[in-house]
């Protein structure tokens, strides 16, 4: 399938399920206020939001921390026998929601169970004396949710709920991370279709980009991948499913690990890649290493770019070009003991595409770490 121009989707009258933005992710977590503290220490996420025992709650802790329009939640347990304990025993540390921005929270869901979604959560107000929110969830794939945030009343700190979180002693900078591009899901073998066809009859999303494995393969293992895009192209969804390969695949590896399908991985843009990824090196974030020799080809590959080449390639940073830019994006090692979920870095430059040219030089650096897991074969 050609893969290099995206389809325009401005057709706001067809968008039944109208979504102003990715709200917050939402992570279960063992320790929250540990990786509250890696997220701001490692990544430069400020300090931002507090809900547990110190505003009434009885069972869970959750931070939340911001980097310009990223809010993530961390969560965790204060007992034993929970939701939120089965969630990590059985997938370690990982995403449970990808919370939607819309206007109106009952419509999106009741839209979205009337167009065959399960319910994860019916419409809730929830009240203080800074206005009111209303949340609404549906499950999608594995055990992950999306929740539909309707914030238009609401003036206050994140939800109602949650207090200030200011921590005057300690806040990193941050380190030029802006929004969420995308949101990628592994999906079991052969439901990429599945999952495909729920977004597009249950959220009004559209198959934008399709890639075959053999797009998406090396000598030994291969994938298959769907990207889909809400009507306003604010949200993109890409789904993986595992294909046919000699060896493991990095998606068939997740699904064991994770123990069921998820988020594989948050990619978030910045405005200066190169000066993004010094800065999370120097704070300890590991990226995958590429080879040397995917330098010696790339100005023939994607012709003349603003970046010199040297600091791309000492900090191992990719490009790809389609016909209406490039991009240059790069992609950590998994951020949690299990090899599943991790955080791709990327800097649009007019391009709207995912990095095919890069698949084949990022799955062989992807399978070096595999053989060194002992999971490749
Ligand atoms: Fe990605």
């Amino acid at each position: 399938m050609e893969t290099t121009s995206i389809p325009k989707i401005h057709d706001a009258a067809k968008d039944f399920m109208p979504i102003n933005g990715t709200d917050y992710i939402e992570l279960y977590v063992g320790n929250s206020k540990q990786a509250a503290h890696f997220y701001k220490a490692a990544f430069g996420f400020q300090s931002y939001a507090y809900a547990g025992l110190q505003t009434g709650l009885k069972d869970r802790e959750s931070y939340v921390v911001i980097q310009d329009k990223i809010r993530l939640v961390l969560t965790s347990p204060l007992k034993s026998g929970t939701e939120i304990g089965k969630h990590i025993d059985k997938h370690g540390d990982g995403v449970k929601v990808v919370a939607l921005w819309v206007d109106d929270a009952t419509y999106a869901y009741e839209t979205a169970m009337k167009n065959g979604a399960k319910s994860y959560m019916e419409p809730v107000t929830e009240k203080d004396e800074h206005g009111k929110v209303v949340r609404a969830g549906i499950y999608t794939y594995g055990e992950t949710v999306h929740i539909f945030v309707e914030r238009k009343d609401y003036k206050g700190t994140f939800l109602p709920g949650f207090t200030k979180w200011e921590t005057p002693d300690y806040n990193p900078a941050p380190t030029g991370l802006k929004y969420v591009d995308h949101m990628v899901g592994n999906v079991g073998w052969d439901r990429m279709n599945h999952w495909v066809e729920f977004y597009e009859k249950v959220m009004g999303f559209v198959n934008i980009l399709s890639f075959d494995d053999n797009d998406i393969s090396t000598e030994y293992t291969a994938l298959m991948s769907k990207v889909m895009s809400n009507g306003n192209g604010r949200i993109k969804f890409p789904i993986n499913e595992p294909a046919e390969g000699a060896k493991k695949s990095q998606v068939e590896e997740y699904l064991d690990f994770y123990e069921g399908e998820g988020v594989q991985h948050i990619a978030v843009a910045t405005d200066d890649i190169i000066k993004t990824v010094r800065e999370l090196k120097s704070r300890g974030i590991e990226f995958l290493n590429i080879p040397d020799t995917y330098y010696d080809a790339v100005t023939d590959r994607v012709g003349k770019i603003d970046e010199d080449i040297a600091p791309l390639k000492e900090l191992g940073i990719l490009v790809d070009r389609d016909d209406e830019g490039y991009l240059l994006q790069i992609f950590t090692r998994p951020i949690e003991p299990r090899p599943t979920m991790f955080f791709e870095i990327i800097q649009r430059k007019g391009a709207q595409s995912f990095g095919k040219g890069n698949f084949k030089a990022l799955f062989e650096a992807i399978e070096l770490e595999q053989q060194l897991r002992g999971t490749l074969h």
